[in-house]
């Protein structure tokens, strides 16, 4: 009988020494905790390329890109200062007609006193297949003269997260009168 208590003496100070502080840590507050990439079912990370087409509409009665602070008194000649806030459509084709893919939205603004250059924030939100919901954070200088440009993409949401790369926009047609411009998109991107 003796025995018999002192055996469940043992077992309730190994339960009430090892056991809880185990099972009490994990309620524990913590700010911070390490975790594997598999428990948030992130696998493998992917490059992928996005090809589509960015319509800059100043013009006609439904703009969707606003000049939403005006040059200021005695600008640069590269308007420095200005900045339109947009919500451009992102289409398949190059033709504002065919299949819309998303929007970009965001502002650029003219931030240079010597070259005609912009800084972009945006966020390209998908609506195609798969990608509807998700969106691609982009934040760079864009300077229009050059054929090729390339931006950052700094990250994204959805079927994006921990999203990095690069776009590279190259101007495609642009209208001297309105300042309506469409612009294609390369989009690379590691996402998983
Ligand atoms: C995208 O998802 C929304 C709801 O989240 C839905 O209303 C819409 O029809 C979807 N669009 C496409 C093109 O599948």
């Amino acid at each position: 009988m003796a025995k018999l208590l002192h055996f469940f003496g043992t077992i309730l100070i190994l339960i009430s020494f090892v056991v809880f502080p185990i099972i009490g840590k994990k309620d524990e507050y913590a700010f911070e905790k390490s975790m594997n990439r598999e428990s948030m079912s992130l696998k493998r990370e992917k490059l992928s390329h996005f090809k589509f087409y960015f319509h800059d509409i100043l013009s006609g009665t439904k703009p969707t890109s606003i000049m939403i602070v005006p040059p200021p008194k005695n600008t640069a000649k590269t308007g420095f200062g200005i900045v339109n806030m947009i919500d451009n459509a992102l289409t398949l084709e190059p033709k504002l007609s065919s299949n819309i893919i998303g929007r970009a939205q965001g502002f650029y603004g003219s931030s240079s006193l010597s070259e005609l250059s912009l800084l972009m924030i945006m966020n390209f939100n998908f609506i195609e297949g798969k990608y509807n919901g998700s969106s691609l954070a982009v934040l760079g200088r864009n300077s229009i003269v050059e054929t090729v440009r390339e931006m950052p993409v700094i990250g994204g949401s959805g079927l994006f997260r921990f999203a990095r790369g690069y776009v590279q926009a190259k101007t495609i047609s642009l209208n001297v009168k309105t300042k309506d411009a469409i612009v294609q998109y390369d989009v690379y991107v590691l996402h998983y």
